[in-house]
């Protein structure tokens, strides 16, 4: 069984972090594959809380090697970062980490043109992008022109192409951005600072794809960790209010460089509420008493950017969509710790859109937005769940939300967590691998 991938199924932030770190000791290399610093996972440990943005979830488990693929979108100031963070924190030494000569770099251009493309929408909402150029890097590395992959900065090449690519994008900026804002990019300052992150991350760096298809090969246990959730999906999500790579399960193997044939499992990762950060439709929104309640619960604030998450009740229309797209297997419920209290609880089982009743997922922003959920009410449970340990534990009234919920995705339950903790999880599943 070579391939596991864990794919969050709604709009991030699902805690794929905690799952990756749970399931990392029983994989032997734990891979990154899209996205970049826009991800903010969060893994707690007998009480430290470590939160990585670049790095596999996986670095938490010492002889486990870790991936950084070539579909990641990489700053590499931040990747340095959280090495030395790691380092200082005496986590582990790092000569089991390999960053992908293919992956594209994310240079301060990019920063700039996420800050000035992110208030010219068109359509009149912002998409409240996470400010990391994740875009702009995206947007260079399809155009080609004024692309940087990790391995061209080890070249001979590499200081004419930032030489290029900075007149052409001081021409865009000045264009892009008011007169008092623009502060054209210094190409020499940039190359200084690039050249010493070339050297330190030099060691590093390697043809992962090549390094996968072997391992992979030779079975090889990887473990495949998403980023950002499948309702972000460039192709497959809620355009334009998306990132810029596809978040579902259909991009593992465009990143990773890794066939299909070689993943055999996909779990995915659920919260057991919704929340999404930035703009977008978000048809179970709670913009009120009950919104407030869940983010105040369940401390939904962004890990990255510390924005407010908007918060609201589980949509199982859209979750049913994202675990066919991502091919999920099982699913794993987080944070269901946080709905303790309520009275009751509901989960949106259909769309009403234009008188229309339906549970296919649209396609179209505008379609989205029309959307009047149709609810099923479940009842509430007092009790803390955040000592639960088995499902013994847990109050009857959850047993039945949870049992909802893999009866409207069709999808057995993998495990159940109730706190950010390693020791907070019930695994589920029986014959699960889990062992906590
Ligand atoms: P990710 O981006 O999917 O890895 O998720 P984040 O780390 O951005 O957000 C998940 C947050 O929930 C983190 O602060 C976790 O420590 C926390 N968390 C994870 N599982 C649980 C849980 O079962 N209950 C509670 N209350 N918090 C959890
Ligand atoms: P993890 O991996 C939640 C959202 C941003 C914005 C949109 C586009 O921690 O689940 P981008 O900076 O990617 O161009 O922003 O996507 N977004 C996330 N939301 N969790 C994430 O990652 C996210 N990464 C991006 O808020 O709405
Ligand atoms: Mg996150």
């Amino acid at each position: 069984m070579p391939g596991t991938c864990i794919i969050g199924l709604q709009w991030g932030d699902e805690a794929k972090g905690k799952i990756v770190d749970l399931f990392t000791r029983e994989h032997d290399i734990v891979v990154r594959y899209q996205g970049g610093a826009n991800a903010g996972h969060t893994v707690v440990v007998g009480g430290e809380v470590y939160k990585l943005s670049l790095l596999p979830s996986g670095v938490l488990t010492p002889g486990v090697t870790c991936v950084i693929a070539g579909g990641v979108v990489m700053n590499p100031a931040k990747a340095i970062e959280e090495l030395d963070e790691l380092a200082a924190r005496k986590v582990q030494d790092f000569d089991n980490l390999l960053l992908s000569d293919r992956l594209h770099v994310i240079f301060p251009w990019h920063f700039a043109e996420d800050r000035a493309m992110d208030r010219n929408t068109s359509d009149g909402e912002n998409i409240g992008t996470t400010g990391r150029g994740i875009g702009p890097c995206y947007r260079d590395k399809v155009g080609r022109s004024y692309a940087v992959r990790l391995g061209d900065m080890y070249r001979d090449t590499f200081p004419d192409q930032v030489r290029h690519i900075v007149t052409e994008k001081n021409r865009v900026l000045a264009s892009m951005l008011p007169a008092e804002e623009f502060k054209p990019l210094d190409a020499d300052a940039i190359l200084r600072e690039y050249r010493a992150y070339a050297e330190r991350l030099q060691p590093y760096v390697t043809d992962t794809t090549e390094f996968l298809l072997t391992a992979a090969e030779k079975g090889k246990r990887i473990l495949f960790e998403g980023a950002q959730g499948a309702l972000l999906d460039v192709d497959h999500g809620t355009y334009p209010f998306v990132t810029s790579s596809n978040s579902s399960g259909v991009g593992i193997s465009n990143g990773s460089g890794v066939p299909g044939k070689y993943i055999k499992l996909v779990m995915g990762v659920v919260k057991a509420y919704s929340t999404r950060v930035g703009g977008g439709p978000f048809p179970t929104e709670q913009d009120n008493a009950i919104g407030q309640r869940i983010r105040d619960q369940g401390n939904e604030y962004g890990t990255v950017t510390k924005r407010p998450r908007r918060c609201g009740w589980l949509d199982a229309v859209a979750v049913r969509y994202t675990a066919r797209l991502s091919g999920v297997d099982s699913i794993c419920i987080m944070l269901l710790d946080v709905l303790s209290g309520f009275d009751e609880l509901k989960i949106c089982t259909a769309y009403e859109i234009d008188g229309q009743r339906t549970t296919v997922f649209p396609s179209h922003v505008d379609e989205i937005r029309k959307v009047k959920p149709i609810y099923e009410t479940l009842a509430g449970w007092q009790e803390d769940l955040t000592g639960a340990r088995s499902m013994e534990d847990l109050p009857v009234a959850a047993h039945e939300y949870l049992d909802r919920i893999s009866q409207l995705l069709n999808l057995p339950v993998e495990l159940v967590s109730v706190g950010p903790d390693r020791a907070q999880t019930i695994p589920v599943l029986a014959g699960s691998s889990l062992s906590v």
